[in-house]
């Protein structure tokens, strides 16, 4: 069950292995993260305005890392809704199943990551905002 939002920690610091040549991250499946992964897509070349996402998933869990520029996440659980600014390639942000995420703002350039638990499913996908709702009060 994903954790309500108030309790859980919005970004999760990833170990940088750096030297005089520059940074390097790596996120092992099971290991830096909590679930074997999947599925890696990444969003890029976002043309301005455009809000994506706004959906929330059944059983996918997901961790986003923006790995160039910047954008606002908005987590919602359906009780709160909180907006998280990803600026940063040294922290994921963790979004469990039943989480309805949006992102929008992209910055020119920025490259957000995904790393998902599950292959691709659109019967997974809950996209109508008060559909998520009632399968939220129906849990
Ligand atoms: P979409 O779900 O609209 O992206 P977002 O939630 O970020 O707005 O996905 C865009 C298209 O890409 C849609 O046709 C589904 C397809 N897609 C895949 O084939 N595999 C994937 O892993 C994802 C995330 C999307």
């Amino acid at each position: 069950m994903t954790e309500p939002l108030t309790t859980s920690p919005a970004l999760v610091p990833l170990t940088v292995r750096g030297d005089d040549r520059g940074s390097l991250i790596a996120i092992e499946g099971g290991r830096d993260i909590p679930f074997e992964i999947a599925r890696v897509y990444y969003i890029f070349d976002t043309a301005p305005g455009v809000v994506r996402g706004l959906h929330a998933h059944y059983t996918l869990d997901q961790w986003l890392v923006c790995v160039n520029g910047h954008c606002i996440v908005t987590l919602d659980d359906g009780h709160i809704r909180r907006d998280v600014l990803m600026s940063q390639a040294n922290v994921a942000l963790p979004v469990g199943h039943m989480i309805w995420h949006e992102m929008r703002d992209f910055a020119p350039g920025t490259v957000l990551m995904v790393l998902a638990s599950e292959h691709y499913r659109e019967a997974d996908y809950i996209r109508d905002y008060n559909a998520f709702l009632s399968a939220i009060r129906t849990r």
